[in-house]
């Protein structure tokens, strides 16, 4: 399996160079999946990417691809696994950096806005692991205002009332952005006494 996968995009990349059209047959010819909807070139190799089959870690052009199939896609369900992926890939220190440089810690912040609950967790989740990291802090710390507004008036208990507070504090374990939550810290104390056990922890 592995090995396919390898061979599929390392044909992606060397027909990449080669052209558009040489591009499309050899890669319904390397993969299995020539399901209905094809669609461009650049977006159907990133979104193999985010199909759950791919568990290594990415290089930066791989990265680099995501973030552009996130920042280009209206499909909530492509959006949702661009971000899941790119969220286990920040798990990893030297991805945190890279997703920083190549400018995507705006991309994965401004998926935050989105109505869709679970698109607005996957993407909290995202920053979460983005940031155990004191420069990506700086950051990401344009959006805590709205991450607090958003967890009081989130459903209560819910997954992504509780990405937002995973997000608060891992951005409070340093003293630099305590200040940006003391407007918020009467709210968040109800919201200690109101939520459940998950909630409060
Ligand atoms: C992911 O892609 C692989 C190979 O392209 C395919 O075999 C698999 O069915 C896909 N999985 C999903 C969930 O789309
Ligand atoms: C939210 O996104 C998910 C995909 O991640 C999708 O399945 C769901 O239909 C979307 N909900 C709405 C209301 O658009
Ligand atoms: C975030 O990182 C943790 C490990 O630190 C990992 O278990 C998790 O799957 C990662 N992904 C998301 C989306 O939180
Ligand atoms: C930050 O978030 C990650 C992922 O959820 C978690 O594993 C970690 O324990 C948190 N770190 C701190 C210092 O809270
Ligand atoms: C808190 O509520 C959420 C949503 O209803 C639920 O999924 C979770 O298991 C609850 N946690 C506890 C400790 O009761």
């Amino acid at each position: 399996m592995g090995g396919a996968r390898d061979v599929g995009w390392v044909a992606a990349g060397l027909v990449l160079a080669a052209g558009a059209c040489y591009c499309f047959y050899r890669l319904t010819r390397g993969r299995r999946r020539g399901g209905p909807g094809l669609r461009l070139r650049p977006s159907r190799s990133a979104e193999d990417l985010t199909n759950g089959s791919y568990d290594d870690i990415l290089n930066a052009e791989q990265l680099q691809k995501l973030l552009y199939l996130l920042e280009s896609t209206e499909d909530p369900v492509i959006i949702e696994r661009a971000l899941v992926t790119l969220g286990n890939n920040a798990a990893f220190s030297v991805n945190q950096v890279m997703i920083r440089e190549l400018g995507g810690i705006p991309i994965v912040g401004s998926k935050i806005n989105t109505p869709n609950q679970s698109i607005k967790e996957k993407a909290l989740n995202a920053l979460n692991n983005l940031s155990v990291n004191v420069e990506n802090q700086i950051k990401i710390k344009v959006y805590v205002s709205q991450v607090c507004e958003d967890v009081l008036s989130g459903p209560l208990n819910s997954a992504v009332q509780l990405a937002g507070l995973r997000l608060l504090t891992n951005m409070t374990v340093t003293n630099d952005h305590q200040h940006m939550l003391s407007s918020y810290i009467t709210d968040l104390f109800h919201l200690l006494l109101t939520g459940n056990g998950s909630t409060k922890v």
